[in-house]
């Protein structure tokens, strides 16, 4: 792994009317993957979706979309959905009558998860069989999607799956502890992840998030015709620069769970690469989304984007001068009456900058676990800042969230044209300077 942020904005992308996007994974309204939409959209691109299915019930078996539901993804997308579920991982696989990964775990229950053992004959079996069934669907989709892609079209195919927390309700009280335990109650993220259980979590991430990406590069092969460029992106999370006392520093989001699987992410794109396919991992900031706001104080560094912001407008004057005073103006207007943002961000910056936090700041020992001391400041940090907006449903927060996605989707766009290598950082310095330019 090099560490190769992107420090320029990169050229205009010769995407044209007839390209095709492919979204592999599903939209929802606040995701990273509405930027890139977004984008090709305008370069007038056509868009293709993917599902990854629905369950009846709980665990019910794995099905397409029915008429209505694939009618409300298309129209949410605005172009065609491949109706092939592609939910990945194997926490609900059940094999030859044995228990899935699901049920192994219904045994969790107050302190045993240090010690709970499970079948491993069963849950070698369950992972073999979402492989397969995701290899075999992912198959499917390639030569459903072959027949919308019209010859000598280009072809971007954007990677969005991320996830794999076995779905299983004994499971929910651990993470609460995990993720918002302080006090007796916090639950340091180390000692979780030494035991089987936690090598189980981490095996179903790996499947989600970095197995997938590997299986579409494979399934997708018979597309990578002569005459047209078929290019793959990846959202990745390894950290992010951001202003800390007034500094560009890196710094990360702790305890993110998934940073293992999201190196492995890394490495398959690394893999594509050397094979001459032009795939690249975006690592983005950390922002508010569907899947990311469970985790509190994930957007804490999120705030110094506005500072970002203001200096690129300053440094580009004019019209970029303009945008970032907007954008300053239109945060103002979302905080709560008698604060203001300076107190807001001094707050923030009070959280990241921190010597607590300081043995969290290297990229090399990344990911890291919790501690209780960086939990017990970032927790109520989080609460803090949040409350300097007046609308909890209508936050700073989310406002910085969708500028950075739509900054990202850009970025991704125009970089995947002719992409320079398999991993990249997209920090705050190019995000805003991606905000304030026309
Ligand atoms: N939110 C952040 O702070 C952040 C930061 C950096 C990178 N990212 C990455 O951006 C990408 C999009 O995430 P997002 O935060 O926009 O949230 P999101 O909830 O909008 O997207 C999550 C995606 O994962 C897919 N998914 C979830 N479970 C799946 C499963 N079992 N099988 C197949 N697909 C599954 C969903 O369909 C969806 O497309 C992810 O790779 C995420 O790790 C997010």
């Amino acid at each position: 792994m090099r560490y190769d942020p992107l420090r320029e904005l990169p050229a205009t992308p010769g995407w044209k009317a007839g390209d095709v996007l492919v979204v592999f994974g599903e939209l929802f309204g606040r995701g990273y993957a509405n930027g890139i939409v977004d984008e090709a959209r305008r370069a007038g691109m056509t868009l293709v979706g993917a599902t990854v299915g629905r369950r009846d019930g709980s665990d019910g078996p794995l099905r397409p979309l029915n008429a209505e539901e694939l009618a409300a993804a298309e129209a949410n997308l605005g172009g065609r959905i491949v109706n092939v579920p592609l939910e990945a991982g194997f926490d609900l696989e059940a094999v030859d009558g044995g228990p899935s990964p699901a049920e192994q775990l219904k045994r969790l229950k107050g302190e045993n998860w240090r010690e709970l053992s499970f079948d491993q004959a069963a849950l070698s079996a369950s992972r073999a069989a979402g492989a397969a069934r995701f290899e075999r669907n992912a198959a499917a989709f390639a030569a459903q999607l072959a027949t919308l892609v019209p010859a000598g079209a280009n072809l971007l195919f954007v990677h969005t799956m991320a996830g794999g927390v076995p779905r299983v309700r004994s499971l929910l009280p651990l993470m609460t502890r995990l993720f918002r335990g302080t006090g007796e109650k916090h639950l340091a993220s180390g000692p979780v992840w030494e035991t089987e259980l936690g090598r189980l979590w981490a095996a179903s991430f790996e499947e989600v998030t970095a197995r997938t990406f590997e299986r579409l590069v494979a399934a997708t092969a018979p597309l990578r015709t002569a005459g047209r460029k078929v290019r793959y992106v990846a959202y990745g999370y390894h950290g992010c620069e951001v202003l800390i006392g007034g500094r560009l520093t890196w710094q990360s989001y702790t305890p993110y769970l998934q940073g293992w699987a999201k190196k492995r992410l890394e490495q398959h794109a690394e893999e594509a690469w050397r094979d001459g396919v032009r795939a690249t991992v975006f690592n983005s900031p950390e922002i508010w989304t569907n899947s990311s706001s469970l985790f509190s104080g994930v957007e804490l560094s999120l705030y110094p984007l506005l500072t970002s912001i203001s200096d690129a407008g300053r440094a580009k004057g004019g019209a970029a001068q303009a945008v970032a005073d907007e954008l300053r103006g239109r945060c103002a207007a979302l905080l709560a009456p008698g604060t203001t943002l300076e107190a807001m961000l001094e707050r923030a910056d009070r959280f990241l900058s921190d010597p607590v936090m300081a043995p969290f700041r290297g990229l090399e020992a990344w990911p890291q676990h919790s501690t209780r001391e960086e939990m017990e400041l970032m927790l109520p940090a989080s609460e803090e800042v949040l409350a300097f907006s007046a609308d909890a449903k209508n936050t700073v927060a989310a406002e910085l969230s969708r500028l950075v996605f739509g900054a990202v989707g850009r970025l991704m766009l125009a970089e995947a044209w002719e992409p320079v290598s398999p991993i990249r950082w997209l920090n705050h310095d190019v995000v805003a300077k991606r905000v304030v330019t026309a």
